[in-house]
């Protein structure tokens, strides 16, 4: 589709979903490791990414080096259809009869999520009316800064565009990645704050919602 020195933007494949799961895990905690504070990379993942493989695989695209997935984009047209409460009892259920649940370090941070949830730091306005689609991108280490990010929001925003969707947001709680998002056109819509990895890197986080109008 899109070609650069570097790496081919193409459409998501199912043969890519194991792909887009190990770097989905490899750096979804500020571009490291999820198992800094998660145990059990198969919950993680698929509380990340199964919705848009699964269901919207069509809103998925990755980057691709010498035959091998570096980096995807995975989105959704319309963030509502996302927030599937049956896929949310599927992951309980697994999480439960599977025992990650009960590991010590993911009862923690279910713990200070909760306690997060208490101080209303999960109560950021609804986007979703006027930027109805979400996305969320990782690029495997090794491969950042390379314009490969770059690729995979321009794929992304002219299939987006082509379906006719308004707009497109998404959450992070990176900076750097705020200034990623900044450069591709993306305005800040909201600014807030999530205390539940405090006691992994003794600070809080900022949580930006950035959006973008597409028509
Ligand atoms: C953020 C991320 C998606 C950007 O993709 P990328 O391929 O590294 O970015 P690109 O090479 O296309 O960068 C495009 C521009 O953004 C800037 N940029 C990219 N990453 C940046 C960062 N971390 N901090 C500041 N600027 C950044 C680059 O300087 C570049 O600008 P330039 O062309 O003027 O030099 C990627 O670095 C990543 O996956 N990071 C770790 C996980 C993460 O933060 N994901 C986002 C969570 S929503």
């Amino acid at each position: 589709m899109n070609e650069n020195p570097q790496a081919t933007i193409r459409k998501f494949q199912p043969g890519d979903r194991e792909d887009v799961r190990r770097i989905c895990c490899s750096s979804a905690f500020l571009g490291s490791p999820s198992s800094l504070f998660f145990e059990g990379d198969e919950i993680f993942a698929d509380a990340i990414t199964l919705y848009f493989t699964d269901y919207e695989p069509e809103s998925c695209f990755v980057a691709e080096y010498q035959g091998k997935v570096v980096g995807y984009i995975i989105g959704a047209k319309d963030v509502s259809r996302a927030r599937r409460k049956d896929i949310l009892f599927k992951l309980l259920k697994k999480a439960i009869t599977s025992a990650v649940l009960f590991k010590p370090r993911n009862m923690l941070f279910i713990w200070h999520c909760l306690v997060s949830l208490l101080k209303g730091e999960f109560s950021e306005p609804d986007f979703s009316r006027d930027y109805p689609a979400t996305l969320h991108i990782n690029i495997q280490e090794g491969f950042r800064g390379s314009d490969i990010g770059t690729g995979l929001i321009a794929a992304y925003l002219k299939y987006l565009k082509e379906e006719g969707v308004r707009g497109v947001h998404l959450a992070t709680l990176s900076e750097r990645a705020g200034n990623f998002f900044t450069q591709q056109g993306f305005d800040l819509l909201y600014k807030g704050r999530r205390t539940y990895l405090r006691y992994v890197l003794y600070q809080e986080l900022p949580l930006y919602i950035y959006g973008k109008r597409l028509v």
